[in-house]
Protein backbone atom coordinates (compact mmCIF):
# COMPACT_ATOMS: atom_id res chain seq x y z
CA UNK A 1 0.00 0.00 0.00
CA UNK A 2 1.25 3.70 -0.69
CA UNK A 3 0.39 6.69 1.33
CA UNK A 4 -2.51 9.44 0.26
CA UNK A 5 -0.27 11.61 0.03
CA UNK A 6 2.14 9.33 -2.84
CA UNK A 7 -1.20 8.46 -4.37
CA UNK A 8 -1.83 12.14 -4.89
CA UNK A 9 0.96 12.99 -6.52
CA UNK A 10 0.55 10.29 -8.83
CA UNK A 11 -2.97 10.78 -9.59
CA UNK A 12 -1.37 14.48 -10.00
CA UNK A 13 0.87 13.39 -12.46
CA UNK A 14 -1.56 11.28 -14.45
CA UNK A 15 -2.80 14.55 -15.08
CA UNK A 16 0.07 16.00 -16.32
CA UNK A 17 1.14 13.35 -18.32
CA UNK A 18 -2.26 13.34 -20.19
CA UNK A 19 -2.31 17.10 -20.47
CA UNK A 20 1.58 16.30 -21.83
CA UNK A 21 -0.08 14.38 -24.86
CA UNK A 22 -2.61 16.54 -24.99
CA UNK A 23 0.09 19.68 -25.34
CA UNK A 24 1.98 17.24 -28.03
CA UNK A 25 -1.44 16.68 -29.83
CA UNK A 26 -1.80 20.05 -30.23
CA UNK A 27 1.33 20.97 -31.97
CA UNK A 28 0.77 17.81 -34.52
CA UNK A 29 -2.33 19.88 -35.27
CA UNK A 30 -0.72 22.89 -35.90
CA UNK A 31 2.49 21.00 -38.05
CA UNK A 32 -0.38 18.86 -40.28
CA UNK A 33 -2.32 22.03 -41.13
CA UNK A 34 1.22 23.24 -42.69
CA UNK A 35 1.85 20.01 -44.13
CA UNK A 36 4.80 19.46 -42.06
CA UNK A 37 3.82 15.66 -41.95
CA UNK A 38 7.50 14.42 -40.26
CA UNK A 39 7.27 17.06 -37.78
CA UNK A 40 3.55 16.07 -37.23
CA UNK A 41 4.51 12.43 -37.07
CA UNK A 42 7.21 13.36 -34.57
CA UNK A 43 4.54 15.12 -32.05
CA UNK A 44 2.52 12.47 -32.96
CA UNK A 45 4.77 9.84 -31.21
CA UNK A 46 5.50 12.03 -28.48
CA UNK A 47 1.79 12.41 -27.54
CA UNK A 48 0.96 8.68 -27.63
CA UNK A 49 4.39 8.36 -25.71
CA UNK A 50 2.87 10.77 -22.82
CA UNK A 51 -0.19 8.56 -23.07
CA UNK A 52 1.63 5.38 -22.45
CA UNK A 53 3.32 7.24 -19.06
CA UNK A 54 -0.24 8.34 -18.25
CA UNK A 55 -1.26 4.39 -18.54
CA UNK A 56 2.23 3.44 -16.82
CA UNK A 57 1.24 5.38 -13.54
CA UNK A 58 -2.30 4.22 -13.78
CA UNK A 59 -1.25 0.80 -13.71
CA UNK A 60 1.40 1.34 -11.05
CA UNK A 61 -1.41 2.58 -8.91
CA UNK A 62 -3.82 0.12 -9.09
CA UNK A 63 -1.08 -2.46 -8.71
CA UNK A 64 -0.31 -1.16 -5.43
CA UNK A 65 -3.59 -0.93 -4.32
CA UNK A 66 -4.23 2.30 -4.90
CA UNK A 67 -7.25 4.34 -6.05
CA UNK A 68 -7.26 6.47 -9.40
CA UNK A 69 -9.13 9.64 -9.59
CA UNK A 70 -8.89 11.04 -12.78
CA UNK A 71 -8.80 15.25 -13.32
CA UNK A 72 -9.87 17.65 -15.68
CA UNK A 73 -7.37 18.36 -18.86
CA UNK A 74 -6.59 22.00 -19.31
CA UNK A 75 -7.05 23.04 -23.15
CA UNK A 76 -3.37 23.43 -24.66
CA UNK A 77 -2.51 26.74 -26.62
CA UNK A 78 -3.41 26.16 -30.57
CA UNK A 79 -1.09 28.28 -32.02
CA UNK A 80 2.75 28.60 -32.05
CA UNK A 81 4.55 31.66 -32.97
CA UNK A 82 6.97 29.42 -34.92
CA UNK A 83 8.82 25.89 -35.72
CA UNK A 84 11.13 27.04 -32.82
CA UNK A 85 8.99 28.30 -30.26
CA UNK A 86 7.32 24.71 -30.60
CA UNK A 87 10.51 22.76 -29.17
CA UNK A 88 11.53 25.37 -26.70
CA UNK A 89 7.44 25.19 -25.22
CA UNK A 90 8.06 21.45 -25.57
CA UNK A 91 11.65 21.64 -23.61
CA UNK A 92 10.16 24.35 -20.80
CA UNK A 93 7.40 21.88 -20.25
CA UNK A 94 9.62 18.74 -19.65
CA UNK A 95 11.47 20.23 -17.25
CA UNK A 96 8.25 21.49 -15.68
CA UNK A 97 7.43 17.34 -15.58
CA UNK A 98 11.09 16.82 -14.76
CA UNK A 99 10.79 18.78 -11.29
CA UNK A 100 7.59 16.79 -10.79
CA UNK A 101 8.90 13.75 -11.08
CA UNK A 102 11.57 14.17 -8.97
CA UNK A 103 9.37 15.55 -6.18
CA UNK A 104 7.91 12.22 -6.45
CA UNK A 105 11.14 10.77 -6.10
CA UNK A 106 12.13 13.08 -3.09
CA UNK A 107 8.50 12.02 -1.57
CA UNK A 108 9.26 7.66 -2.10
CA UNK A 109 12.80 8.88 0.22
CA UNK A 110 11.51 10.35 2.68
CA UNK A 111 8.62 7.69 3.19
CA UNK A 112 10.91 5.21 2.66
CA UNK A 113 8.57 3.99 -0.40
CA UNK A 114 11.26 1.56 -2.04
CA UNK A 115 9.02 0.49 -4.37
CA UNK A 116 7.37 3.52 -5.65
CA UNK A 117 11.26 5.30 -6.04
CA UNK A 118 12.15 2.01 -8.43
CA UNK A 119 9.45 2.34 -10.06
CA UNK A 120 10.10 6.17 -10.50
CA UNK A 121 13.79 5.48 -12.12
CA UNK A 122 12.60 4.43 -15.33
CA UNK A 123 10.84 8.15 -15.73
CA UNK A 124 13.96 10.22 -14.34
CA UNK A 125 16.00 8.59 -17.44
CA UNK A 126 13.33 9.35 -19.45
CA UNK A 127 12.80 12.83 -18.62
CA UNK A 128 16.61 13.25 -19.24
CA UNK A 129 16.26 11.58 -22.75
CA UNK A 130 13.18 14.10 -23.52
CA UNK A 131 14.80 17.11 -22.36
CA UNK A 132 18.09 15.91 -24.62
CA UNK A 133 16.03 15.88 -27.48
CA UNK A 134 14.15 18.89 -27.50
CA UNK A 135 17.61 20.48 -26.65
CA UNK A 136 19.11 18.72 -29.67
CA UNK A 137 16.06 20.24 -32.05
CA UNK A 138 16.51 23.64 -30.83
CA UNK A 139 20.22 23.91 -31.68
CA UNK A 140 19.49 22.79 -35.07
CA UNK A 141 16.19 24.78 -35.19
CA UNK A 142 18.54 27.78 -34.47
CA UNK A 143 21.15 26.80 -36.78
CA UNK A 144 18.47 26.39 -39.83
CA UNK A 145 16.96 29.68 -38.43
CA UNK A 146 14.18 30.49 -41.43
CA UNK A 147 15.84 28.41 -44.48
CA UNK A 148 12.83 26.56 -45.93
CA UNK A 149 15.35 23.52 -47.12
CA UNK A 150 16.71 23.28 -43.48
CA UNK A 151 12.95 22.68 -42.38
CA UNK A 152 12.29 20.35 -44.98
CA UNK A 153 15.35 18.20 -44.38
CA UNK A 154 14.60 18.64 -40.79
CA UNK A 155 11.19 17.58 -41.58
CA UNK A 156 12.48 14.36 -43.59
CA UNK A 157 14.50 13.26 -40.39
CA UNK A 158 11.47 14.17 -38.27
CA UNK A 159 9.35 11.06 -40.55
CA UNK A 160 11.37 8.61 -39.16
CA UNK A 161 10.74 8.42 -35.95
CA UNK A 162 9.00 5.34 -35.08
CA UNK A 163 6.33 4.81 -32.12
CA UNK A 164 7.50 1.83 -29.86
CA UNK A 165 4.96 1.09 -26.86
CA UNK A 166 6.50 1.44 -23.36
CA UNK A 167 6.91 -1.85 -21.04
CA UNK A 168 3.68 -1.74 -19.43
CA UNK A 169 4.09 -1.23 -15.31
CA UNK A 170 5.13 -2.42 -12.92
FE1 LIG B 1 5.88 12.03 -19.70
FE2 LIG B 1 7.39 13.94 -21.36
O1 LIG B 1 6.71 13.58 -19.71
Amino acid sequence: MISTTMQKLINDQIQKEFYSAYFYLSMKAWFAAQNLDGFANFFDVQMKEERDHALKFFDYMNHVGGTVTLQAIQAPPATFASTLDVFEQTLAHERIVTASIYNLVNLAIEEKDHKTNAFLQWFVTEQAEEEATAETNIRKLQLIKDNPQGIFMLDAELAKRVYTPIAPAP
